[in-house]
């Protein structure tokens, strides 16, 4: 049995008090704490092998490359990758989303469909957006139902031969919700030739990902979630997609010659890696892997769904509070407003008092909240190393801000 007090240990910093109180913290959809061993690998990198990557002969640079290739790896195997150069360092989701929709622009012409779903972050609509103006293709929308769960039958039938991207995310960031992707994957694949992007932001800390038994064209992720350093991220693309794909940046490391008449360009990942990496947080990246597969992902799964369980039966006890997409399958986060209690961040600043840290408004999903018809939610968000006790903290505090508020 794995013991969350040992797992809480490798976080300091959430043995502090907030305004008095012991914090707990669950605003990990925004952002995850990071164990010692992620800020030991990325402070042992600046102690001891900061160099710049494939670049030089001296031996300090060929230990950094060796260890940001070796997190590569790490990677690959993680997701379940072929190849290891398809496995490409971002700073992020947002990053990797828009990488592939510039660097998907010339094989995309006036009149395409481009298929997203209602329960998006921003980062999954805006670039589509921008890649329509770039080109003329529309945008299309599967629609979702009062439980936040997309309605399939409405993929089936905007499916075809013009659809030549589907991207969508395997978790929501403001509900929780899941969505069933391997059916999307499944339908797109029946009914079109379109690339599948899948947004697995909100999904990689909480469940185990195989890349190729989903049959995804495209797999992106933040490694900050994930307990990983900020700025770190990764655009994982089948080796044919993305030996297709035009290079987002140029710059150094990404050519193969480069003379004033004709740049070639070098191999994948390199070609689609422009610039100085940022090879100390891809190193730690590689040790927020390390972590997560030494908890395991059967048990992380199954403390994850302790903790939402516990908080949707208490927090609907309390009565009064409208909770988002319960009926649908979750993981990780629970949506809810206080009915009559005004905006959510009044909510959000009173549990904050009290140690408590969630995140409150739109959570960059603006068409969550109109479908709903209001400004923004109080979200709670799990990580392993959340406590059943939190959860009772949680309640009284909600509880209480109810209270005040009404
Ligand atoms: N996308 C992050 C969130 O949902 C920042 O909070």
């Amino acid at each position: 049995m794995i013991d969350i007090k040992a797992i809480r240990s490798q976080f300091p910093i959430l043995d502090q008090k907030v305004n008095g109180h012991p914090l707990v913290y669950l605003d990990n959809a925004a952002t995850s704490q990071k164990p010692l061993g992620v800020i030991d690998a990325l402070r042992n990198y600046y102690l001891e092998s900061n160099a710049n990557v494939h670049r030089g002969i001296h031996t300090l640079s060929q230990i950094a490359t060796e260890q940001m290739e070796a997190a590569r790896k790490k990677v690959q195997r993680f997701i379940g990758a072929r190849h290891d150069h398809e496995v490409i360092f971002t700073k992020g989701t947002t990053e990797g989303i828009n990488l592939i929709a510039y660097a998907l622009t010339p094989l995309i012409s006036e009149g395409d469909e481009i298929i997203v779903s209602h329960l998006e972050h921003h980062s999954n609509i805006v670039p589509w957006q921008m890649l329509c103006e770039r080109t003329g293709a529309v945008l299309r929308v599967i629609p979702m139902d009062g439980n936040g769960v997309l309605q399939l039958d409405f993929l089936e039938k905007i499916l075809n031969e013009k659809t030549k991207i589907v991207s969508v995310n395997q978790v929501s960031n403001a509900l929780g919700v899941i969505n069933p992707i391997e059916e999307i994957i499944a339908m797109t694949r029946r009914l079109s030739s379109a690339w599948v992007v899948i947004d697995g932001a909100q999904s990689v800390p909480h469940f185990k990902i195989d890349v190729q038994s989903m049959d995804c064209d495209f797999f992106v992720f933040s490694g900050h979630k994930m307990y990983a350093p900020m700025g770190t991220g990764i655009l994982y693309g089948k080796e044919a997609v993305l030996e297709k794909i035009h290079p987002f940046h140029g710059g150094g490391e990404m050519i193969h010659t480069c003379s004033f008449e004709k740049t070639t360009y070098a191999a994948l990942p390199f070609r689609l890696e422009a610039g100085t990496p940022n090879v100390g947080g891809n190193i730690a990246l590689g040790a927020a892997v390390d972590f997560i597969e030494s908890v395991g992902h059967s048990f992380i799964q199954e403390h994850e769904e302790a903790l939402l369980a516990k908080a949707q039966k208490q927090l609907s006890e309390i009565g009064g509070l409208k909770i988002y997409a319960e009926k649908a399958p979750r993981t990780g986060v629970v949506s809810f407003t206080i009915e009559g209690a005004g905006i959510a961040s009044d909510a959000g600043m009173i549990l904050d008092k009290m140690g408590i840290a969630v995140r409150t408004g739109h959570h960059c999903t603006q068409p969550i909240m109109d479908f709903f018809n209001i400004a923004g939610t109080v979200r709670a968000s799990f990580a392993v190393y959340n406590t059943l006790e939190e959860i009772d903290v949680l309640t009284e505090g909600v509880r209480k801000a109810k209270r005040m508020l009404l």
